[in-house]
């Protein structure tokens, strides 16, 4: 601790000591400036920006040139610096330097080393404010068709596991109590389902974002003559944004690509929490190799899901990055704030999340063998079939549903009494509950006919299950 008194000499370095302030200027001169760099920083996070910065950086040239804002020879030597920085990137020998705090101005002071005073023009017509814009909405866009892509992976993944098991039999579950036999093809095809959701909406989204902010400068527009048509089609934008304030200031794209990722990240929870359940000893119902499990240090007979565990955590990680960003952005009045520097971070990790998670999920779905055998003696117990019992007493005996329902649960009832499945229920137990029923009710009773007869649209049937595997490898061709 440095003494405050009036006796203290002056120190001439402290460059905020001037002007009488001695006693604070004496004690804080320089930790301000340290802080403020420090919170000030992000080139240590916005560095991932570097690829798109230099395309945004080389689109803004070439349209300086083509409408004479500069000249030819500027625009040349600005490009061939920025194509030397990019082959530094590259390589790994960029150097990325704090004292110029993010992406833009590390590029910007390195071209100028490369080139000399021409690389002053290249920010002219431009701001930090709509570059940022753009090279964030670019690298989300990537996001999303990166993103979209490994769903399209493990939805092939899971086609192929399905067609394989389109007749395999299983009970289906609600309240995860057995309730009436699906196959594990039907099953698995729910989430290509889902998945294939998933990834429709991450191309809403990006259809959606696809405007160009580029040229919307720091907020009001620029009074150059730019072409702000020619950079949005350079760098594969629909059009440029229509609202030079909104350009800069919304992160709508980014929100709209979280929530797009958290509601997949929430549907890769349900499948990694079936494959732990499935996993367990007490369903046995799949094996996962080695490649995918994990030991105990201390309990040798351990075989541990813990890629599976480990995907069904990551969506707090998605969710608290949506929530993160959208807490940044609420309320922020119109345009930009540095509060805005905090978009990054977030999404960075959730997709760095999703990524991790859907390839391990591809990997895990390829990895997995269904014990056929535990699944089929599990399809039929619980009394698994006792709808289509119900069902056959509705169409053979013209029962209405409500007492069909009734007399099925009597069986129910009875073979649990006699320690039977339905199956196993002799059939004058079954006629003493309605003396029509005949020998035939047990053809509907296994789980193979249960499966079987559900041939409704989008049903458990085998040729059902085919029939949308079918579509689905069209759609995925
Ligand atoms: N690093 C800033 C960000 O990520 C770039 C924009 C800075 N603009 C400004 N006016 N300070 O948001």
């Amino acid at each position: 601790m440095t003494d405050s008194s009036s006796d203290a000499p002056k120190t001439p370095a402290a460059p905020n000591a001037s002007g009488g302030q001695a006693i604070w200027g004496g004690r804080f001169s320089d930790k301000p400036a340290e802080l403020m760099q420090a919170i000030n920083v992000s080139i240590g996070f916005d560095r991932r920006l570097a690829a798109q910065d230099l395309a945004g950086s080389r689109a803004h040239a070439a349209m300086l040139q083509k409408t004479g804002i500069i000249t030819s020879a500027d625009a040349e030597a600005i490009l061939a610096g920025l194509e030397t920085i990019g082959q530094e990137i590259a390589a790994g020998s960029f150097p990325f330097r704090e004292e110029f705090e993010d992406i833009h101005m590390n590029v910007e002071a390195r071209l100028r080393e490369l080139i000399g005073p021409a690389a002053g023009r290249l920010h002219t017509a431009r701001s930090r404010n709509d570059q940022i814009a753009l090279d964030f909405r670019m690298w989300v866009r990537e996001a999303c068709d990166r993103t979209a892509a490994q769903i399209r992976a493990l939805q092939k993944a899971l086609l192929a596991k399905a067609e394989v098991h389109a007749a395999t039999v299983m009970p289906g579950f609600t309240h995860l109590q057995p309730a009436q036999p699906v196959t594990f093809g039907h099953h698995l095809m729910a989430y290509v389902e889902m998945f294939g959701r998933d990834a429709s909406r991450f191309a809403d989204a990006r259809a959606r974002m696809n405007e160009s902010p580029l040229g919307a400068a720091a907020l009001a527009g620029s009074p150059f003559p730019i072409d702000r048509s020619m950079t949005a089609r350079a760098l594969g934008f629909d059009r440029p944004a229509a609202n030079s304030l909104d350009a800069v200031a919304d992160r709508d794209f980014a929100l709209e690509a979280l929530a797009a990722a958290t509601i997949c990240a929430v549907h890769l929870s349900r499948l990694a929490e079936e494959i732990v359940i499935w996993m367990t000893p007490q369903f046995g119902f799949i094996t996962l190799s080695d490649a995918f499990t994990t030991g105990s240090s201390i309990m040798p007979q351990k075989k541990n899901p813990d890629a599976a565990e480990l995907v069904r955590a990551k969506v707090g990680r998605l969710l608290g990055s949506f929530t993160q960003l959208a807490v940044v952005m609420k309320g922020l009045p119109l345009t930009y704030s540095k509060d805005m520097q905090e978009d990054k971070v977030p999404t960075f990790e959730a997709f760095d999340a999703l990524d991790l998670s859907l390839a391990a999920m591809a990997g895990m779905v390829a990895d997995m063998q269904p014990v056929v055998d535990t699944m089929a003696k599990a399809a039929g117990a619980g009394y698994s079939t006792a709808t289509d019992l119900a069902d056959w007493l509705v169409r053979e005996l013209d029962l209405p549903f409500r007492d069909a329902h009734h007399i099925t649960g009597a069986a129910v009832k009875r073979a649990e009494q006699l320690g039977c499945d339905l199956p196993g229920l002799p059939i004058d137990e079954l006629q003493a509950l309605d003396p029509r029923i005949t020998g035939s009710v047990y053809q509907v009773l296994t789980p193979a006919a249960s499966v079987a007869s559900r041939t409704s649209h989008g049903g458990t049937a085998p040729d059902q299950v085919r029939a949308q595997i079918k579509r689905w490898k069209e759609v995925l061709a």
